[in-house]
């Protein structure tokens, strides 16, 4: 039996990361490889792919493999589950963490915005899921499956519209999945990070006001290092986790989000005023 047990380290395991090119997915396969996982790194950028499982090896002589694939494209999950089972075997621990953003009011996204948002976001994690989580039953010697969602989760905001829904969606698609994979063994747990000083509002897509240089500097500014992120990451599957708030605004968000539904709203009409008023200072 592999089951990921509580107490169990990480040695010998055999881990997939998406989106390990970059931000929380690379400090997550950093982190797995330093507790002796074997890591699959996945990016839809072969170069920053190969690199960080290169690394793996270089800086912490552990086990890495690279593998490129875009997770919102099902043809090629089908063909990169099957590759990563038939080269490495069923994976025991799969991290759907790879993610875009577009930032800015909802009356300026397109179609193709939030297009593009769901097929990541939301088909990314539900293709992961779906193809891993099929294997790890059909093995019969359970597994976890981390699917990284966001304090937009439960954060309504007039920013972040389709990162949003995106967001909930994947924290709802978890709880559903952990409910029906109990019995086999298999643990899901939903990261919801606050904010986490990574490049991803430098990759991130801005329709309305260019706030692209802003919302760089205020990532940045936060301090908040993927690293501990990955730490979370790591804890959640070591004791089976459902849901797991990271930082001091994703566990306010978190439980106000619980406490008072109509206080986030409030706050998410209340910060959109702010922004305004500070765009025509
Ligand atoms: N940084 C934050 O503040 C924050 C907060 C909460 C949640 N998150 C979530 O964490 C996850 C990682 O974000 P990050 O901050 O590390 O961002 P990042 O931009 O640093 O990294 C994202 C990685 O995903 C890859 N990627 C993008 N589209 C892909 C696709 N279609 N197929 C495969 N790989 C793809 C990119 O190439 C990149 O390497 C995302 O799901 C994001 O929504 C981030």
């Amino acid at each position: 039996m592999r089951r990921v047990e509580p107490g169990a380290v990480f040695e010998g395991r055999r881990v997939v990361v998406t989106g390990a090119g970059s931000g929380i997915g690379l400090a997550t396969a950093r982190a797995f490889a330093a507790h002796g996982a074997e890591v699959v790194c996945a990016d839809i950028d072969a170069a920053a792919a190969s690199r960080a499982a290169d690394a793996l090896a270089k800086d912490l002589g552990g086990t890495g493999h690279a593998a490129q694939v875009d997770v919102s494209d099902a043809a090629q999950m089908e063909d990169f589950s099957r590759n990563i089972i038939s080269q490495y075997g069923v994976p025991d621990i799969v991290v759907n963490n790879a993610g875009i953003a577009v930032a800015g009011p909802f009356l300026d996204h397109t179609v193709d915005d939030w297009r593009r948002t769901i097929d990541v976001n939301l088909w990314g994690v539900i293709h992961g899921c779906r193809l891993f989580g099929a294997a790890m039953v059909e093995r019969g010697e359970g597994g976890h499956i981390v699917n990284i969602a966001s304090l937009a989760a439960f954060a309504p905001s007039r920013l972040l519209p389709a990162y949003s829904t995106s967001k909930a969606a994947v924290k709802m698609l978890s709880d559903c999945l952990r409910a029906e994979l109990a019995g086999h063994g298999i643990g899901v747990t939903a990261v919801c990070p606050g904010f986490v000083s990574t490049p991803i509002a430098r990759n991130a897509t801005y329709v309305g006001p260019d706030v692209r240089e802003q919302a760089v500097r205020d990532l940045a500014r936060r301090g908040y290092p993927a690293e501990r992120v990955a730490a979370h990451v790591l804890r959640a599957v070591h004791r089976n986790q459902a849901v797991v708030p990271v930082n001091l605004e994703g566990q306010i968000g978190y439980a106000l989000s619980r406490v008072s539904p109509a206080a986030m709203r409030g706050l998410a009409r209340w910060s959109g005023i702010m922004r305004n008023r500070g765009n025509r200072r």
